[in-house]
């Protein structure tokens, strides 16, 4: 297969929104278009493959949706439970290498067992990066690398003066990623929600219409086109 397009993105970044919306116009309960939205997941995971994109990051479960009905937080996170058991074998024999970010403490215990394992057996992939975002909130990761710091410094191991923008950058998360070149949201929101403020700095945005569910293949080129079409400058002319 040929190698990555140069005007295609290295990293990815997609807010999967819709699923509540996808599911109530078809008359469903939400559990259903959350299901529904997993095999998105799993399309666009392989269409990425395909693609040679190298980084690829979801954003599966926020800090702030842990205040859903507890029916669908426990919904959510059996689709996490079946999600890692079942389709993490199938893309792991496709080379997909698995990373999690958050407070993944915050996640039921056997959550956290089961991502374990999936990551571990995982760690040897190198085809594509899938890093999903779980009980994650950029700002609480902002905070998370501020305390870091703190410690650091009242300990005497980092001096004060010396703290730049990649003294941050490594304490984060997604600390060796390489920032999302693109981000994708579905469902017609024109918002971030708390998703990878610091590393989305310099990326380009594409919103679509379609709830997440509907988002397919062909919706996923079709945004990877229009990033082609930009003029990325980085601040510079
Ligand atoms: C937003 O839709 C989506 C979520 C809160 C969760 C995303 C989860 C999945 C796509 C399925 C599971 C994925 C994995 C990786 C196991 P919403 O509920 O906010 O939709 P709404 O705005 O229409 O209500």
């Amino acid at each position: 297969m040929s190698e990555r397009n140069p005007h295609s993105p290295e990293h990815i970044a997609i807010i999967m929104d819709g699923n509540g919306r996808w599911a109530r116009e078809k008359g469903l309960p939400r559990r259903d278009g959350h299901r529904a939205g997993a095999e998105s997941v799993r399309e666009v995971v392989e269409t990425c493959k395909e693609l040679k994109i190298k980084f690829l990051t979801l954003f599966a479960f926020s800090s702030e949706n842990w205040s859903r009905p507890r029916t669908e937080v426990q919904a959510l996170m059996a689709l996490l439970r079946e999600f890692l058991k079942k389709k993490i074998p199938e893309m792991s024999k496709q080379g997909v290498r698995l990373h999690a970010i958050g407070r993944l403490h915050d996640l039921p215990e056997d959550c956290q067992e089961a991502l374990n394992s999936a990551i571990a057996e995982t760690s040897s992939n190198t085809a594509l990066d899938l890093i999903l975002a779980l009980s994650y909130g950029a700002r609480e990761e902002i905070v998370d690398a501020a305390r870091q710091i703190a410690c650091e410094a009242a300990a005497g191991h980092l001096d004060p003066e010396s703290i730049d923008s990649n003294s941050i950058a490594t304490r984060l998360y997604t600390a060796g990623i390489p920032d999302p070149d693109l981000l994708i949201r579905t469902s017609g929101e024109c918002r971030i929600s708390n998703f990878l403020l610091w590393q989305i700095s310099y990326a380009e945005i594409v919103i679509t219409d379609k709830f997440w569910p509907d988002f397919k293949a062909a919706d996923l080129r079709q945004a990877i086109d229009e990033y082609a079409r930009r003029n990325r400058r980085f601040g510079a002319i």
